[in-house]
């Protein structure tokens, strides 16, 4: 019988599948890194139906961030505030309301209904995160949303990638300040400061897969 084929060749099967599988994980790979969404959702910033600026209410008001969002220290989410809030300064009989904003927020309220706010930030569904413990472990907004008090419509301003969070979870010392300046938006973390901060609070974050993907 001539041979075709040398003997070698029979173990080819083999070495395709290996190929196969590393040529997979090597797709996954340039899939994450180079089509996470790092590159595309930085500035997103959908039109709102009320034209309420933070510029104006965190800004130049000087509101502070856990006013509106009331569990961003007990809970996974900040969560967006009820037009009840909204109207501690803007029922009818309080602040001056010759605008058709003021109006609408005020109608919206009357009926019960609520401001169908467009969400902004959004991770997918199979990524775990949980505002809290971020916010004790001294990590400001600031940090991850950047100058909310100086924008009058919100954008993102950070790309919310696998590669974004693991890159503070690696480095912490980077991004921690005191825990009175959580939400104070002029404050610039220190490294020097921030490994201290590390020290006295014990500061770990996870890079296993199952912190975030449970
Ligand atoms: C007077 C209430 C109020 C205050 C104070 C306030 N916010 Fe907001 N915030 C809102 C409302 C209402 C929305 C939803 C509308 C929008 O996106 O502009 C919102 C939206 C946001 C969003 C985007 C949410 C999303 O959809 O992803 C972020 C981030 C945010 N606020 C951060 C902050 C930070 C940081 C501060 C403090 C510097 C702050 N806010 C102060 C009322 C407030
Ligand atoms: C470590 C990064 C980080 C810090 C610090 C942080 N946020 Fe967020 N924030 C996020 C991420 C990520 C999302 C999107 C969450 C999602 O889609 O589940 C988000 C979403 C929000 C939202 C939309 C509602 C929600 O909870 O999904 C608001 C409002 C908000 N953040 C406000 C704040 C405020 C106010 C602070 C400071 C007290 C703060 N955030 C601190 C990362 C952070
Ligand atoms: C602590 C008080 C306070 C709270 C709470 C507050 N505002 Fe205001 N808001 C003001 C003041 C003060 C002004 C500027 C004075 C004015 O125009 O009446 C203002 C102005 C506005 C304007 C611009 C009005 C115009 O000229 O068209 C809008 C829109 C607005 N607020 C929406 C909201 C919404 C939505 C909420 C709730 C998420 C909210 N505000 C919560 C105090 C507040
Ligand atoms: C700017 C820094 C920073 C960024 C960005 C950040 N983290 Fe963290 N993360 C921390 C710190 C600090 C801790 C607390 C570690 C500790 O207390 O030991 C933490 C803890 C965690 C934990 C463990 C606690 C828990 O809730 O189970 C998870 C999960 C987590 N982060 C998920 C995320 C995800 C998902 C993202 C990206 C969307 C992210 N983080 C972005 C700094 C950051
Ligand atoms: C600190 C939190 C964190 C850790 C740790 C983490 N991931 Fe992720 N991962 C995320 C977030 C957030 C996303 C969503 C990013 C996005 O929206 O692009 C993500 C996305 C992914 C995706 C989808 C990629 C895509 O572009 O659609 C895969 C697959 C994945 N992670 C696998 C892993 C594996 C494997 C590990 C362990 C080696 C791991 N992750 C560890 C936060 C984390």
């Amino acid at each position: 019988m001539t041979v075709i084929f040398p003997k070698w060749t029979n173990k080819l099967p083999t070495f395709a599948a290996a190929a196969a599988v590393c040529g997979g994980a090597f797709v996954t790979f340039v899939v994450w890194f180079w089509f996470s969404p790092k590159h595309t959702d930085v500035g997103y910033a959908p039109e709102q139906p009320v034209l309420y600026s933070h510029k104006l209410h965190a800004g130049t008001l000087g509101i502070d961030c856990r006013y509106c969002h009331q569990h961003v220290e007990n809970g996974p989410h900040a969560t967006i505030p009820t037009t009840e809030t909204c109207m501690n300064c803007h029922a009818p009989e309080k602040v001056k309301h010759d605008s058709t904003q003021i109006r609408h927020l005020q109608e919206q309220h009357a009926a019960g209904l609520p401001v169908e706010w467009v969400k902004v930030h959004m991770l997918p569904d199979y990524a775990y995160f949980d505002h809290s413990v971020h916010v004790h472990a001294g990590v400001g907004c600031a940090s991850c949303h950047g100058r909310i008090d100086q924008m009058e419509v919100v954008r993102q301003d950070q790309p919310l990638s696998m590669g974004w969070c693991l890159e503070c979870h690696r480095n912490p010392e980077n991004h921690l300040r005191p825990l009175d300046k959580i939400t104070d938006m002029d404050f610039e973390p220190d490294p020097e400061q921030g490994l201290q901060f590390v020290e006295e609070r014990n500061i770990n974050p996870p890079v296993h897969c199952s912190a975030c993907h449970r």
